[in-house]
């Protein structure tokens, strides 16, 4: 049973409800978990002691929403976007033609670059889901590679009607053959809830059939325009509703609902639907905001994602999400460092595991080449990644 303290942190953001902020911070690592945190001038002697070099240190991103198992390219849409075209759910079709015909060692690789990517820049626990197979045997194929690499996978076969396809014969097969066939690789299930995708009835459906398969739910909802996804999400007491651009009143007041017998300040009681924000795809795409700032307020918990992806959100940056988040969503830099971080565990049912620098936790740390979390927002578009520590372990950059 080896000791590691991380000492002369410049200061420690822990993500827990209190959003503490200790100076002159030591984290102590015992057996991958977190067994003490403090100040330095406190700290218990270690096996192993690591000079943090007065960086500030946060819990690993919980990059809670991506679409990671795609090949090909498509720039040329993003290039069209930013001239002026909208975004449309059917560009989703030329990336399921390219990634059918990878092989599995390339989308393997292309999946493993892409979380290497991901954990570098801090991400320690990360989700990603299928939806560019849009057939039985790509689906089941897309959740076995993704199962080798991420930490959760979700079951997107409702992302689009394969072109050619009957809607109402391609939903019976997504909640039949489909469903029976990934389920031994993921964890939730998700449905694209939205004109030019899944209506309402189809989306019933599909979390109907994943409810029954024993499958944790989401909904991308609300992303293009207004629509019944978040209701939905609410009333099949999905964890997570995802995009949530475009909510009414009636929308919001259904998803502080859900939370009304969650205490926040124990953070203990029936958890609702997390609502995931995800600003790299709102800019992107050029769509007003997730109004994060108003769920917060309305009381709903929150999570920022990355949405990385080939069509809406081709970046794995979790820090330029909260620097977004910080500068465009008018959240503060704790809130959007618990979204981040806590907030993503929520959405993934894994808040127990991962998500704050709290003593029982896993030791998934991150080091700022800064001496402040502040300067996440302070100083966009720098690369402040430092050290990355998951489960204890050094992950990625340099002590
Ligand atoms: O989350 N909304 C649906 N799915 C992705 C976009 C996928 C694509 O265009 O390839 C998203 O934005």
């Amino acid at each position: 049973m080896t000791t590691t303290l991380i000492t002369n942190i410049s200061e420690a953001f822990t993500s827990d409800s209190n959003h503490t902020l200790i100076r002159d911070a030591a984290i102590l690592i015992r057996d991958e978990k977190i067994a003490w945190i403090g100040k330095s001038a406190d700290a218990p002697a270690a096996d192993t002691v690591i000079e943090a070099g007065y960086r500030a240190a946060l819990p690993g991103w919980v990059d809670s929403h991506s679409h990671m198992v795609f090949a090909g390219d498509r720039s040329r849409e993003f290039v069209a976007r930013m001239a002026g075209q909208d975004y449309e759910a059917g560009g989703i079709a030329v990336t399921t033609a390219a990634t059918r015909a990878a092989s599995d060692y390339d989308l393997t690789r292309l999946v493993m670059g892409r979380a290497a990517e991901a954990l570098a820049g801090g991400t320690t626990y990360l989700e990603t889901k299928t939806g560019y197979g849009l057939s039985v045997e790509e689906e089941a194929r897309h959740a076995r590679i993704a199962s080798t690499v991420v930490d959760q996978v979700t079951f997107l076969g409702a992302h689009l009607v394969p072109a050619g396809l009957d809607a109402q014969e391609y939903t019976d097969l997504v909640c039949g053959e489909m469903l029976q066939r990934v389920a031994p690789y993921v964890q939730y299930a998700d449905v694209f809830c939205e004109r030019g995708a899944f209506n309402e009835a189809q989306t019933r459906q599909v979390l109907s059939a994943a409810r029954d398969a024993g499958l944790g739910l989401r909904v991308h909802g609300n992303q293009l325009g207004p629509g019944p996804g978040t209701q939905l999400a609410v009333e099949f007491g999905a964890a997570s509703v995802d995009h949530v651009n475009f909510l009414d009143e009636a929308d919001i007041l259904a998803l502080a609902g859900s939370w009304t017998a969650w205490d926040p300040a124990t953070r203990s009681g029936a958890v609702g639907t997390v609502a995931t924000c995800l600003p790299a795809c709102d800019l992107s795409t050029r769509m007003p905001f997730a109004p994060g700032r108003e769920l917060l307020d309305a009381g709903v918990q929150i999570a920022l994602a990355s949405n990385c992806n080939p069509g809406t959100s081709y970046t794995s940056s979790m820090a330029f999400c909260v620097t977004t988040a910080v500068l465009q969503m008018h959240l503060s830099i704790e809130e959007a460092i618990v979204a981040a971080t806590y907030g993503g565990a929520l959405a993934l049912g894994v808040q127990d595991q991962v998500g704050t620098l709290e003593v029982g936790k896993r030791a998934d740390i991150q080091l700022l080449n800064a001496p402040s979390v502040a300067h996440l927002a302070y100083r966009p578009g720098m690369n402040l990644s430092g050290p990355v520590f998951r489960a204890g372990k050094l992950v990625a950059g340099k002590i």
